[in-house]
């Protein structure tokens, strides 16, 4: 085990009132350090006023914190500040990306998607599909590996747009999706980075990966929910209308038009949560000093044991959980449905996730329609893994067929 890094499990109020729980389920919300609480509290108390309105002095502190917290996202994915936006959720960004790129579609054009993306990543493209009669295609995920099948040969003329998941909601894949950005940058095709389930756990870079829009919710990365962190491109959005318009966004107004502010800030109209963002970009901070001590490691040496365990148990079938994955394992038992054990485990206070988790594809793919997903965090500990693996001995011999 990674000696330097201890678990803060101390800095995790929730957790500190209820010391039984184990909370495996990261991969859906981290639960939140008290660093990220006293931001929150904080902006409250001392900022709170509206942005980019007011002539007074409380309103310029609250637009500076907002732009500092832009300043603070953006070095974060080692973006141009002029370049990131603050969307509600990764949903929401994903929609409004949808709607309004500036693409002029023709009937017949391709959008290119993989098997394993969350339905976030796959409804707002099925409904500008419909719209223009598009076609959208699949890249299929090897269910050994877990790793992409072969997308290069789903790159063909027709393709006008890739939308992927950096990594799966599901098994915690690493998908090579710079190897995508690099091959569609040569096609001149655009790409669009989901990074939902990539911010916790791996360093994201956008000038490397040279993507065109990245987004991920702060709630993926011990931040608040609403908030989620939105690049895009200079070369896009600049040629894109925004996704909502209203006050906070306006040059001019006349009865009939209206010209728009022409940074980045007019994808925000309407009053932003800066309380939110400016607590979860006390997140990021966070998370970062977390890696510096060595978190990284100690989630891959935990991830380990857990699968180890997993694998041990031949009543469980592990999802591929090769060596380049998040900290995230998704199994099922075919003997016990995967919400029989979620609800046993919930009831030793283990929260766990069952189900489909918004990535129907992938199971449907799989032949599966519910597995049982473990997901760690900063806060989750050895001792709990092997605490879960022993309560899953327990729920096989409870449930399983020879159960009485
Ligand atoms: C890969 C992925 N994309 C998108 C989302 C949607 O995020 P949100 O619910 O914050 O909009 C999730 C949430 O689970 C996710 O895992």
């Amino acid at each position: 085990m990674t000696e330097s890094y201890q678990p803060p499990v101390a800095e995790f109020p929730l957790l500190q009132q209820n010391p039984q729980l184990i909370y495996l389920d990261s991969a859906a919300t981290c639960q939140v350090p008290a660093a990220v609480l006293n931001s929150f509290q904080h902006y409250f108390t001392s900022t709170h006023a509206n942005v980019h309105r007011g002539s007074h002095r409380l309103g310029r502190a609250a637009t500076d914190l907002l732009e500092n917290a832009r300043g603070i996202a953006a070095a974060f994915i080692k973006a141009p500040a002029d370049d990131v936006a603050f969307a509600s959720s990764t949903t929401a960004a994903l929609n409004g990306l949808a709607q309004q790129l500036p693409v002029s579609w023709r009937e017949g054009d391709e959008i290119l998607l993989t098997d394993a993306e969350h339905h976030a990543n796959i409804l707002p493209w099925q409904r500008l599909a419909k719209q223009h009669r598009l076609v959208l295609r699949f890249i299929p995920v090897d269910p050994v590996s877990g790793g992409l099948g072969d997308w290069q040969q789903l790159i063909n003329e027709r393709t006008r747009l890739i939308s992927v998941t950096l990594a799966s909601n599901i098994t915690g894949a690493i998908f090579p999706v710079a190897a995508v950005c690099a091959l569609a940058r040569q096609r001149d095709i655009p790409v669009i980075v989901d990074a939902a389930q990539a911010v916790g756990h791996t360093e994201l870079d956008v000038t490397a990966l040279d993507c065109d829009a990245l987004v991920f919710s702060g709630h993926k990365a011990y931040g608040l929910p609403g908030v989620a962190v939105l690049y895009m491109n200079a070369r896009w959005w600049r040629r894109m209308e925004p996704f909502v318009v209203g006050g906070g966004v306006v040059r001019q107004v006349t009865r009939h038009d209206a010209e728009l502010v022409d940074s980045i800030q007019r994808f925000e109209a309407g009053t932003p949560n800066t309380a939110a963002i400016s607590a979860t970009v006390t997140a990021l901070e966070w998370l970062q000093q977390q890696r510096a001590m060595g978190l990284t490691g100690y989630l891959q040496e935990l991830r380990q044991q857990l699968v180890d365990g997993l694998q041990q148990r031949p009543w469980l079938q592990v999802l591929p959980a090769g060596a380049n994955h998040t900290p995230v394992v998704s199994f099922y038992c075919p003997q016990v449905h995967a919400y029989d054990l979620a609800v046993w485990l919930d009831e030793q206070q283990v929260a766990v996730r069952a189900g489909h988790h918004c990535a129907q594809l992938l199971l449907q793919s799989w032949d599966l329609t519910a597995v049982v997903r473990v997901s760690l965090a900063a806060y989750t500990t050895a001792a709990q893994v092997q605490q879960v693996l022993q309560y899953l001995d327990e729920a096989w011999q409870m449930l399983g067929p020879t159960a009485e």
